[in-house]
């Protein structure tokens, strides 16, 4: 098969095996770390079946019919007020995108981004879903050391030194090494993205998960001048199945993707 030269630089994803065996029969018997597979039993099956009922009852039309691209109003609004819940990270400069899940949002913030040969700076390790939506968009990755409060700062200014368009951070129990990034940190990465005109796609599917601790207030939270583009997602807190993503970032980020 004659594939695009790209696809030479997408990897194989060993936590996609883990997905397969572990969706086979819809349960698992073991609790796997591997992926961020939710426990079914967290899956609020009964109430999603009494609202999806209501919503193709009253709202057939609107639901099953084409709808804006930047996702149903009723949606948008109530996205805007869950992420902005506990911090203002959607301000009036800023929009709002429903994307299918997260995964989604990543490849079309790559596609906006980046141009063949285009450096993003990301986490080493880090979330491979993301990585292979950069590589497939032509972008070359630059790795940056993972410490337990973060990106190594050091690092990162060397890599912001290449002129990277974007840094990619899961500053939330990060994916893989469950790392959360100090508030410090989150100033930091912020100032260095400033003085070296890079914009920060903060991922942040797991941030709602929190049981425990203080949570740590985003960078979206500390963005002065629109570079920060935040991306949440229902897949870990509702259901993944539902593909439920949403982009927040300026009203002009959000009119390109
Ligand atoms: C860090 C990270 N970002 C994004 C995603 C994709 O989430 P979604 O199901 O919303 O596409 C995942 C899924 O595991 C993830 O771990």
């Amino acid at each position: 098969m004659r594939y695009a030269d790209k696809m030479n630089y997408v990897k194989k994803s060993a936590i996609r095996s883990v997905m397969a065996d572990a969706s086979e029969n819809g349960t698992v018997d073991y609790i796997s770390f591997a992926s961020g597979f939710p426990d079914p039993e967290a899956i609020p099956q009964e109430k999603l079946e009494e609202v999806g009922h209501k919503i193709l009852q009253e709202k057939t039309y609107e639901v099953l019919q084409y709808g804006s691209a930047q996702g149903y109003t009723g949606l948008i609004e109530s996205s805007k007020s869950f992420i902005n819940k506990h911090e203002c990270i959607c301000t009036s400069d800023d929009d709002i995108i429903i994307t299918t899940g997260s995964q989604q949002g990543l490849d079309l913030v790559s596609k906006i981004f980046c141009d063949e040969g285009d450096y993003v700076v990301v986490e080493n390790p880090s979330y491979l879903g993301a990585l292979n939506s950069f590589k497939c968009n032509g972008a070359k990755l630059l790795g940056v050391s993972l410490e337990e409060d973060g990106v190594n700062l050091k690092e990162l200014e060397e890599a912001f030194k290449k002129g990277p368009k974007v840094f990619y951070t899961i500053p939330n129990f990060q994916n893989p090494t469950g790392v959360t990034t100090s508030l410090e940190k989150r100033k930091e990465i912020y100032n260095l993205a400033v003085k070296y005109d890079v914009v920060i796609l903060e991922d942040n599917p797991y941030g709602y998960l929190r049981i425990t601790g203080e949570q740590v207030p985003s960078i979206k939270s500390l963005d002065q001048d629109h570079r920060v583009v935040y991306a949440a997602s229902l897949s870990k807190i509702i259901s993944p199945g539902m593909r439920t993503g949403i982009i927040c970032a300026s009203k002009d980020i959000i009119s390109k993707l």
